[in-house]
C-alpha cells in the first residue's frame, strides 16, 4: 500500500452526512488502524464560522454512539487529528486557505521522500459540486513535485434526470478526470451486495439455475417503518425512485443480472453492470404502482399538494438472453410495516410434480441485506415423522450466528477505504449513472407531470394493495402460512 501524507478533507463538515456517516467511518477506520496518525490528518471545511474544538464538540456525540469497546482512548486521539478551516464554496479564499493548511501539514508529516495524498469528501448538496470542484482544482491540487493524488468523493442526488444529471457530469468531468471521481452508491458498501459476485460465481449450485429457464422471478425490496422525518423537504424534490430505486435498488439488480466479468477489475465489473442498465427496456405505466402514505404532506416542508411517491413497485425487464421474460420487480417504500431489505430469486414450479408440493410455495433463495444479515433458501422438504408429506423449510446461513465473532462494517467504512486505496470497483462510473437514468427519466417526468399520481396507503402498511396485485400479476407466488424467523442465539 501507498505511504505518506494523507489529508483527509470533509466538505460540509457540519451537515448531517459528515455527523453521522463520514466522521463515524473515519473514526472506525481510524481505529482499526487503517489511518495511521504518523501520515493521516484531517480537515472539516465549512462555512460557518467555529473553532477546531466546536467542530469536534459538534460531532464527538456521534462517534460515542458506536458502544464498542475500547472507545475512549481512541475518541481524542481521532479528535486531534481534526482541524477546521472555514470559507466559503465559491470564493478562493477559503480554499487558498484551506491548501495552506493542508501543505502544512504535508511539510510537517513528511518524510524525505514525501507524498500528497488528497482526498476531497463532498458531503454538501450536489447544487454546490461544480463550484466547489472548480475551487480544489484551481487551489487544492496536491503538489506534483511530492507525488500523490488528489480523489474527490460525492454522493448523490446526482441530478434529477438524465439531462441534468449529464449536465452536472460534465461539470466534474472538465475538472476531474474519471479515475479521480468516486460515485458512492452505499448499497455497494453492504456486506451482503458484496457477497453478490461470490455467490453467483464462485458456487456451482448457482451457475447452472441462473436464468430464464429456472428463474420466475427476482424481487428486489427496501421497506422502510419510517417516515421522511426531518428530511421532508429534500424528499418531496425527489420521491422514491429517486432516493431509493434509480440507485440503490437498480446497483443491486445489476450484480443480480450482469454477465461475469472476465476478471474482478474494477472496469471489467462496472463494463458489465452497464450492459444490465443498457438492456433494460422502456417501463410500461401498467407494471409501476406508485404510492403515497397518508400524513406524509402534513409535513410543513412538504407542499400539500405534493404528488411525490413515497412508494413505488416497478417492473424492470431485460431484454438479453439469459432474462428475457423474467420480471426483475423493485420496491421502495417508507412508513411501511417493517423495515428491511432483501434480494427474493422465486424458482418455477417443478415439472411434473408427484408431490402436490406447489400448496406450500416454491422454492426462493433470499438474500437478507438488512437487518440481521442472512442469506437462505426456501425449499421443500419430507415432514420428519411417519407420514410421507411435505413441508416447507429451509436452509439457513444466518450471519450473526455462523460468524459469531465477525464485525461486519459500515458500509461507509469500507467505501472510503477503497478510495484511500484508489480501488473504484463499487464505484459508479459516469456511463453506468447515464444509464441508470435513461430507464427512469420517462417515468419520472410523467410524475413530475402529474400524469402519474401515487395512490394513498396508511403509514404502517404493506403500501397500496395495487402493489400486490401487480406481483401476482407478474408470476410472483407468495408463501403462506410459511414465515422465516431470523434465528436468536
Ligand atoms: C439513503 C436515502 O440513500 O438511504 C434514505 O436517502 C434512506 O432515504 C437510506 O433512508 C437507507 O439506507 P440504509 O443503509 O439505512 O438502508
Amino acid at each position: 500500500p501507498e505511504t505518506g501524507c494523507l489529508s483527509i478533507i470533509v466538505l460540509g463538515a457540519s451537515g448531517d452526512l459528515a455527523k453521522k456517516k463520514t466522521f463515524p467511518a473515519l473514526f472506525n477506520l481510524y481505529r482499526q488502524g487503517f489511518l495511521q496518525e504518523s501520515e493521516v490528518h484531517i480537515f472539516g471545511y465549512a462555512r460557518t464560522q467555529i473553532s477546531d474544538d466546536d467542530l469536534r464538540k459538534r460531532i464527538r456525540g456521534y462517534l460515542e454512539k458506536d458502544g464498542s469497546s475500547g472507545i475512549s482512548e481512541d475518541l481524542p486521539k481521532f479528535l486531534n487529528l481534526i482541524k477546521y478551516v472555514s470559507g466559503s464554496y465559491d470564493s478562493e479564499e477559503g480554499f487558498q486557505l484551506l491548501d495552506k493548511e493542508i501543505s502544512e501539514h504535508e511539510v510537517s508529516k513528511n518524510t524525505a521522500e514525501g507524498s500528497s495524498r488528497r482526498l476531497f469528501y463532498l458531503a454538501l448538496p450536489p447544487s454546490v459540486y461544480p463550484p466547489v470542484c472548480r475551487m480544489i482544482r484551481q487551489c487544492c491540487m496536491n503538489k506534483s513535485d511530492l507525488g500523490g493524488w488528489t480523489r474527490i468523493v460525492v454522493e448523490k442526488p446526482f441530478g434529477k434526470d438524465l439531462e441534468s444529471s449529464e449536465k452536472l457530469s460534465s461539470q466534474i468531468g472538465e475538472l476531474f478526470e474519471e479515475p479521480q471521481i468516486y460515485r458512492i452508491d452505499h448499497y455497494l458498501g453492504k456486506e451482503l451486495v458484496q457477497n453478490m459476485l461470490v455467490l453467483r460465481y464462485a458456487n456451482r449450485f448457482f451457475l447452472p439455475l441462473w436464468n430464464r429457464d429456472n428463474i420466475d422471478n427476482v424481487q428486489i425490496v427496501f421497506r422502510e417503518d419510517f417516515g421522511t422525518e426531518g428530511r421532508g423537504g429534500y424528499f418531496d424534490e425527489y420521491g422514491i425512485i429517486r432516493d431509493i430505486i434509480q440507485n440503490h435498488l437498480l446497483q443491486v439488480l445489476c450484480l443480480v443480472a450482469m454477465e461475469k466479468p472476465i476478471l474482478l477489475k474494477p472496469e471489467h465489473i462496472r463494463d458489465a453492470k452497464v450492459k444490465v442498465l443498457q438492456s433494460v427496456l422502456p417501463i410500461k405505466d401498467e407494471e409501476v404502482v406508485l404510492g403515497q402514505h397518508e400524513g406524509y404532506r402534513d409535513d410543513p416542508t412538504v407542499p400539500d399538494t405534493s404528488n411525490t411517491p413515497t412508494f413505488a413497485t416497478i417492473i424492470l425487464r431485460i431484454h438479453n438472453e439469459r432474462w428475457e421474460g423474467v420480471p426483475f420487480i423493485l420496491k421502495a417504500g417508507k412508513a411501511l410495516n417493517s423495515r428491511k431489505a432483501e434480494i427474493r430469486v422465486q424458482f418455477k414450479d417443478v415439472p411434473g410434480d408427484i408431490f402436490k408440493c406447489k400448496k406450500h410455495g416454491r422454492n426462493e433463495f433470499v438474500i437478507r441485506l438488512q437487518p440481521s444479515e442472512a442469506i437462505y433458501m426456501k425449499l421443500t422438504v419430507k415432514q420428519p415423522g411417519l407420514e410421507m408429506s411435505t413441508v416447507q423449510s429451509e436452509l439457513d446461513l444466518s450471519y450473526r450466528q455462523r460468524y459469531q465473532d465477525a464485525v461486519i462494517p459500515e458500509a461507509y467504512e469500507r467505501l472510503i477505504l477503497d478510495t484511500i486505496r484508489g480501488d473504484q470497483q463499487h464505484f459508479v462510473r459516469r456511463d453506468e449513472l447515464k444509464a441508470a437514468w435513461e430507464i427512469f427519466t420517462p417515468l419520472l417526468h410523467r410524475i413530475d407531470n402529474g400524469e402519474m399520481k401515487p395512490i394513498p396507503y396508511k403509514p404502517g402498511s404493506r403500501g397500496p394493495a395495487e402493489a400486490d396485485q401487480l406481483l401476482e400479476s407478474a408470476g410472483y407466488v407468495q408463501t403462506h402460512g410459511y414465515i422465516w424467523i431470523p434465528p436468536t442465539l
